[in-house]
């Protein structure tokens, strides 16, 4: 198929619930994505967030082919060596005390069974999450997400007993606690509403809440996790000790597989039956995990993530500092948002043309979750592409956000 049929049958074909780019993705390297002419783009949109160890990663490559050769699926009831391998890789850099795994194929399932998980251990039914919360779409995981235009359509159908409590806002949280709550469930730097990173002390504040009213703290690494902030675990910034973590993303380099990790007495609470995924836990998956995992740690990738990233943010701020249309520059690490004074629809296309892929929050968020193995050369022509675009004030005449 040509450039113009493909577009044409996913068009014709394919659900329309996705906001599209003008591309024909085919081939990709480290940070470097080509179009089917031929065409060259810094990836900053990184799959969602999904190619922390870059495209097409030899190790991942590789490990896939290998296992592929062996054995493809076998279910959780049968036990299976590259299974074995990835539990044994995701207990060591899993946070303290977290060494129980139930694993799945995408970040909604994590956080579905982590909620399950909360539920079952504490006996209780109530859960809190946070104003500007993401956490999924299936209808237990849109349950905890903010957002009222994933909402509104299916509210009837959400779990009746979810509260939100303001982020950042520790009264607020107090005004929800009382001894129903089974768990408090918070990304530890919001993703998806825009890079909003939480004051000095608000997550540990949050811990001592939770530990005191015997409710769980999950925290949502499926955005943050595994080195994207500087850090494995974003939550680590703040000291804090979860109860359950969520992890997926780019924990498979691009194969679905998701973690959610908790204490063994946690986790222990379900039983046979009670919780289960067919492809959960498949030996590809499991092997292509492992490859990532032993990836982060050989290139150190948390500390290649804080350096480049300080580097980054650094000179996004200096666009602060130049640019009356810049309002904000947020982030850790390669977890990074940009936020605009304007709505930033043509803004994105025209960065698009220039050889960036782009990621958005909200109508007027640049949003960047690059590979953690992007070249500083790449981040400087990123920078130097949005500091062009920004100039052509032709249209940032139009519409303000
Ligand atoms: C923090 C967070 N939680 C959960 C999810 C849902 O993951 P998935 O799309 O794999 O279901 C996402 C996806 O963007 C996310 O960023």
């Amino acid at each position: 198929m040509n450039e113009s049929e493909i577009i044409k049958t996913e068009e014709e074909y394919l659900a329309k619930v996705y906001r599209r780019f003008p591309i024909v993705a085919v081939r990709g390297k480290e940070a470097t994505i080509w179009d089917i002419n031929g065409k060259e783009y810094v990836d900053c949109m990184g799959g969602y967030g999904v190619a922390l160890v870059g495209h097409s990663n030899p190790k991942v490559v590789d490990a896939i082919v290998e296992q592929s050769k062996k054995l493809i699926t076998c279910h959780p009831s049968l036990y299976n060596d590259a299974r074995a391998n990835l539990l044994e890789r995701l207990v060591k850099i899993a946070p303290k005390g977290l060494t129980s795994v139930f694993l799945s194929n995408s970040g909604a399932e994590a956080i579905e069974t982590a909620i399950k998980v909360a539920v079952k251990h504490t006996g209780r039914k109530k859960i809190i999450s946070m104003t500007g919360g993401f956490h999924g779409k299936t209808l237990g995981a849109l349950s905890l997400t903010w957002n009222q235009r994933y909402r509104k359509s299916f509210e009837s159908m959400l779990y009746p007993n979810v509260k939100f409590a303001k982020f950042g806002n520790v009264e607020s949280l107090k005004n929800e606690l009382d001894n129903e709550v089974a768990a408090v469930v918070t990304e530890p730097i919001q993703g998806e509403t825009g890079i909003i990173l939480p004051s000095n002390d608000y997550l540990k504040q949050v811990r001592e809440l939770t530990s005191s009213n015997g409710s769980l703290l999950i925290v949502d690494e499926i955005q943050s996790g595994l080195g994207r902030t500087g850090k494995m675990w974003a939550h680590m910034h703040w000291n804090i000790e979860p109860d359950i973590v969520t992890v997926a993303k780019g924990l498979g380099g691009g194969v679905p597989i998701a973690a959610t990790l908790a204490r063994p007495e946690v986790m222990n609470s379900l039983n046979v039956g009670e919780h289960s995924s067919t492809f959960g836990g498949n030996p590809l998956s499991c092997a292509a995990a492992s490859a990532v995992i032993d990836f982060i740690l050989e290139q150190d990738l948390p500390r290649r993530a804080e350096e480049l990233g300080t580097y980054f943010i650094n000179k996004l701020r200096m666009l602060h500092d130049e640019s009356k249309y810049v309002r904000e520059v947020r982030g850790l690490g390669l977890m990074i948002g940009v936020e605009m004074k304007f709505n930033i629809h043509e803004f994105l296309n025209r960065l698009l043309d220039k050889g960036v892929i782009p990621l958005y929050s909200s109508i007027n968020i640049v949003r960047m979750l690059p590979p953690l193995v992007i070249r500083k050369e790449q981040l400087d022509f990123v920078y130097s592409k949005i500091r062009e675009t920004l100039s052509e004030r032709d249209w940032l005449q139009t519409k303000k956000a």
